[in-house]
């Protein structure tokens, strides 16, 4: 059986106006994993009982919360976690979820446990299933953005995308020092399914000769060029970064560079390298204040919408905004690249 509710919090001077009657909040993370998510976690978990409401953990994203896989989280079960990597919460991507049936059991096991809004870690599929969620039953939903990939709008910036450009960066270095002892193109993916922004960052970062991504469908002929120019002026090898959302992806990229110039020519795949490791301090500090903000927005009477953070602080968006509105990458960084890869 559930719990029962708690009291009603005390007012003390951390106390916030809690106007919505919030009590009872529970925390999932979904879809892929990200560097800080445990940070976030512990945010929530900490500002819910600091503020007297009762925190629930649900376990495995929307899969474990129609299955019920619910718990009370307490401050010390989230002491030593903001420097792990992962989920402690796990996290999966559910097939049920997408089924109105799935997301009534949800629905009913969230009433059955007392909870008044829900915290969502997660990125565009994860908010999908939050927005709908609320919409059919009524349910409070916050969305914390948790994703490698940064490709939500209404935040500069996502958990998880600072550490995921540091290990794709340590990776880059590392495979410049054989390619350039072996004279070799390197073409080097990164993740990024429909976002060149860890793309880019890591080519500038990592001094690449060309990066292709995904919004921009230059066609790969142009790369033949550039290899041919490098080797022309006295390179030592070549980097091209790929995002994985480039068509063809890397392999495609390295094909046409050797059949096009017969140079040697090797590929890279960094693959999910890229979501593990222990979050770097901008990626801790941005999921502290997010979990913190998703706290305090339903105890506001905030609903369906995503925390993020932008240059004038917190922002509040719509959750269906994050994924219909589109955030660019920089273009100023993109033309940055090409001018520096002379
Ligand atoms: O959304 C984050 C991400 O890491 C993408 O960059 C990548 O395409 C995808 O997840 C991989 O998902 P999975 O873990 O299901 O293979």
């Amino acid at each position: 059986m559930p719990p029962e509710l708690a009291p009603e919090p005390t007012s003390d001077s951390c106390a916030r106006p809690n106007p919505a009657g919030i009590r009872r909040v529970a925390v999932l993370t979904s879809g892929g994993d990200a560097p800080g998510m445990n940070a976030a976690i512990r945010a929530v978990v900490r500002t819910g009982t600091q503020q007297g409401l009762e925190v629930v953990g649900v376990r495995r994203g929307f899969s474990g919360l129609h299955r019920g896989e619910l718990s009370l989280l307490g401050a010390r079960d989230v002491a030593n976690i903001i420097q792990r990597g992962g989920t402690i919460l796990l996290t999966a991507r559910s097939r049920t979820w997408r089924t109105p049936e799935g997301r009534a059991r949800g629905a009913q096991v969230l009433r059955d446990w007392g909870v008044d809004g829900l915290i969502v870690i997660g990125g565009d599929g994860s908010f999908h299933g939050a927005h709908f969620l609320q919409e059919e039953h009524g349910i409070p939903v916050i969305g914390v953005p948790g994703t490698i990939d940064n490709d939500l709008y209404g935040t500069d910036h996502t958990i998880g995308y600072f550490t995921a450009v540091e290990t794709a960066l340590d990776a880059v270095d590392k495979l410049r020092d054989t390619g350039a002892s072996h004279e070799r193109i390197f073409v080097i993916e990164v993740m990024g399914r429909h976002a060149g922004h860890i793309a880019l960052d890591v080519a500038v970062a990592g001094g690449a000769e060309e990066v292709f991504i995904p919004e921009d469908s230059k066609p790969v002929s142009g790369v033949l060029d550039i290899v041919r120019d490098s080797v022309a002026k006295g390179k030592r090898g070549s980097i091209i970064i790929v995002a994985e959302g480039y068509p063809g992806g890397a392999t495609g990229v390295a094909e046409a560079i050797e059949a096009g110039t017969g140079l040697e020519t090797r590929v890279s795949i960094l693959g999910h390298i890229q979501r593990g490791g222990s979050p770097v301090s901008s990626d801790r500090i941005l999921a502290s204040r997010l979990g913190e903000a998703a706290v305090y927005a339903l105890m506001e009477g905030r609903r369906g919408v995503m925390v993020g953070r932008g240059a004038s602080g917190m922002l509040y968006t719509p959750l269906h905004e994050t994924w219909e509105k589109r955030k660019d990458v920089s273009r100023d960084l993109y033309r940055c690249a090409k001018t520096l890869s002379v």
